[in-house]
């Protein structure tokens, strides 16, 4: 059985001063579903904040980037060491909009994987499809092409540090949902592709969370879903009502 993993994705949208307040709230909120592994990733700069604030809770913390070198001249980066040192568990990697506005592809999502793997850390390794590729016919090669470039020599032991979120370009933030039918069959195709990569015994261990404006209210039919093992939680995790909703829905 895989545990459940519900991981809010905060963006670029909480101060360090209000930051305390969210994450209490997420851990008062989510103390009683104990069948779900509860996240925040938050802005890097909050991340000591929300370290304190969840402190002997269930509540684990987050970043939403990381680089692959160690140290050295990289001017505005952060290394996996410096996560590790600031008591960061997960690192969101390869998520659209770094895809979109930042220049990620899919060579520097493998290089931040591994890395983030390598440094102890479970990294949330995100693909999806944007509307143009899906309407011309493009989802299965752009998914296979997302998980093999960017899981390059990602070992099977590798794996108990990864989640894989599915996050249909045109869901995140738009208010539309993919259908628990067109996500489960995307999760179906990423597990498979994984099963290729490390083994279909291995493959079956690795949570796939759905992410792109998941709710309460749409949280349970596409948790309910054989291959949907959780949710990366953008604009819902902001509230701890609607974050606890989701978590209470994969309990
Ligand atoms: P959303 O964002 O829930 O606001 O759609 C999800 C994400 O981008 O991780």
């Amino acid at each position: 059985m895989r545990k459940k993993i519900i991981a809010g994705n905060w963006k670029m949208n909480v101060k360090p001063s209000e930051t305390a307040t969210l994450v209490k709230e997420v851990v008062e909120a989510t103390k009683s579903f104990t069948n779900v592994e509860v996240v925040c990733c938050t802005p890097a700069i909050d991340i000591p904040a929300a370290v304190a604030a969840a402190a002997g809770t269930h509540v684990g913390i987050g970043a939403e980037n990381a680089h692959w070198e160690e140290k050295g001249a990289f001017t505005g980066e952060i290394s996996t060491g410096m996560l590790v040192d600031a008591g960061a568990k997960y690192v969101i990697i390869g998520h659209s909009e770094r895809r979109q506005y930042f220049g990620e592809t899919d060579e520097t999502v493998n290089k931040r994987a591994r890395a983030v793997i390598s440094a102890g850390l479970t990294a949330i390794v995100c693909v999806g499809e944007t509307l143009e590729e899906r309407e011309a016919g493009k989802l299965v090669e752009v998914i296979e092409r997302q998980m093999n470039v960017g899981l390059k020599d990602v070992t099977p032991a590798d794996c108990e540090r990864l989640v894989i979120a599915y996050e249909p370009v045109w869901a995140i933030g738009t208010g539309k949902t993919a259908t628990p039918d067109q996500a489960q069959e995307v999760h179906a195709l990423i597990r498979a592709t994984l099963a290729k990569l490390v083994g279909a015994d291995v493959a079956e261990t690795v949570r796939i969370q759905y992410g792109g404006s998941m709710k309460p209210g749409n949280a349970a039919e596409l948790l309910a879903k054989k291959d949907i093992d959780g949710g990366l939680i953008g604009g819902a995790a902001l509230k701890a009502a609607d974050f606890a909703g989701i978590v209470a829905a994969g309990n």
